[in-house]
This record gives structure tokens, sequence and C-alpha cells, in this order.
């Protein structure tokens, strides 16, 4: 994903920084990050946020970590999350125009914990998240429209090789599910292999998800990404697996 870099990028970053996790905020357990203890998602990849901005609303029973490795593109996730907080917009002039109108500029605005809700956004790879993150703590992964690495000497970055599956296994709890959306044919072919190679479930999947949403597993409940608006409108169908992580 290509992106310009954001003028004043990092003053933007610096207004909702409430918002982003360190690394240590992770590994020292991340129940305390929200007002409310709720099961735990994650999403790796997450673009511009379309997709955490949506479920976190749609499905508001739960916490969310959303983790993104570029800068820019992290920054356009959380402050459009913020927006559909009602936590205020991008002011005309620079800086962050909080509700009730004061202007953040540059400076950290401390958003009190009950109005944060429920996502929080770290940036960074997902290598680095999962070397950090504590075990057995999410109920859900999202890996959305990952890049498919389509060369085989790249085969090890891909989100699906057996070597970030046996990572997110550990992650999950007992049952917790992996969730894959793609428009990649090689790549949902790799990944359905590579989860059936590595003992996982294969709960639902569909080489048409948008036709599948009758199907009682996903009725009425896909958030739409922003990868997946944009292939959906050139005509490509996209594919959905769901798995479970093998016991123990
Ligand atoms: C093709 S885009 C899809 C974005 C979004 N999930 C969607 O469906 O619209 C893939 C995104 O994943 C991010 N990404 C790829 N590999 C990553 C990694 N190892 N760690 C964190 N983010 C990664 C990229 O920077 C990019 O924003």
């Amino acid at each position: 994903m290509r992106n310009r870099k954001k003028k004043n990028g990092v003053n933007r970053l610096e207004n909702l920084s409430v918002l982003i996790l360190s690394a240590d905020d992770i590994s020292s357990g991340c129940e305390k990050l929200y007002d409310e203890e709720r099961p735990l998602r994650l999403e790796i990849g997450c673009g511009k946020g379309d997709f955490v901005s949506g479920i976190s609303a749609s499905e508001p029973g739960f916490n969310y970590i959303a983790v993104e490795r570029i800068g820019d593109v992290a920054l356009a996730a959380v402050e459009k999350y913020a927006e559909r907080r009602g936590l205020g917009t991008l002011d005309f002039h620079g800086g962050w125009r909080g509700p009730d109108g004061t202007l953040y500029k540059g400076e950290k605005w401390n958003i009190p914990v009950e109005k944060r809700g429920n996502v929080r956004f770290f940036i960074g790879d997902a290598a680095a998240f999962l070397e950090i993150a504590p075990k057995g703590i999410f109920d859900r992964i999202y890996a959305n429209f990952s890049d498919p690495w389509p060369k085989s000497r790249h085969e090890s970055r891909r989100l699906t090789h057996p070597g970030f599956l046996m990572k997110y296994a550990a992650l999950l709890s007992p049952n917790g599910q992996l969730r894959i959306k793609t428009d990649n044919d090689g790549l949902f072919e790799y990944t359905l292999e590579s989860l059936t190679a590595s003992g996982w479930e294969i709960l639902f999947s569909t080489y048409d998800l948008h036709s599948a949403e009758t199907d009682p597993v996903i009725r009425g409940s896909n958030v739409a990404t922003e990868y997946e608006k944009r292939f959906t409108e050139q005509g490509v169908k996209i594919k959905a697996v769901f798995a479970s992580a093998p016991a123990g």
C-alpha cells in the first residue's frame, strides 16, 4: 500500500496518542487498557481502519487491537476511528478539534478512558506484536486482504505462512478463531493448504463471500474493508475462511 507522507503526521498522531499502544502496554497485559474488560480481538494489517471502526461499533461487546505497520496509514485509521466515535475531527487549519471545540495541536489530548471506546492501535510490524502479546488472550484474529507475496522466496512473509499460524494459535483462546478475507486466488489456496497442513479446523470457507451472506455463519455480520469495497466494485469475488487452531 502506497501513501504519500501525511502533513504533520507526527503531531497528528500525538493528539490521539492515548489510542495508541506501546510495546510495554501490550507485554504487560491488555485488559487494563480499556474502560471495561471484554473479550479481546485482534486485526492484523488494518490499513485505513474501515473494518475495525465498523466492527467495533456493530459488535461492541469486544475490545479490539488493530495493528498496522505503516505510520501514515495507521494515522488515517486512528483518525477515522476517533471521528466515528464522536471524538472530534481533523481541523482544517491543522490539529485535532475535540467535540467541545478545543483544539489540540501537536499535544496529547488525554481523552477520558470511558470515552475512548473499544479500539486501540499498535503501529509496528505484526511479527513484533505477535512476539510480545500475552498468550491465549484473543477470542478472534482477523487478517483482511493481507499482502499476497506471490514469489515463493517471499513465502515466509505471507501472514498465513505456517510460522505465523503457529503464533496465532498461541495467542488465541481455546475457542478462538482466525478469520481471513482476500481477493487473491493464489493466497487463498495457499492459506487453505497452510491451515490444513498446520492442523487447523476449517469452520467456514467460501470463494464468494458476498453470495454466501445468507449462510447462518455470517448472515448480516460482514463488515467490508477498504480493499474489499474496491475489489467488489471491480467485480472480483471475495474469498474467506474461518478456522480454529489445533488444541494444545
Ligand atoms: C492490502 S492492505 C489491506 C488493508 C485492509 N486490511 C483492507 O482490507 O482494506 C494490507 C495492509 O496490511 C499492512 N501490513 C502488511 N503486512 C503487515 C505486517 N507484517 N504487519 C503489520 N501490518 C502489515 C500493510 O501496511 C497494509 O496497510
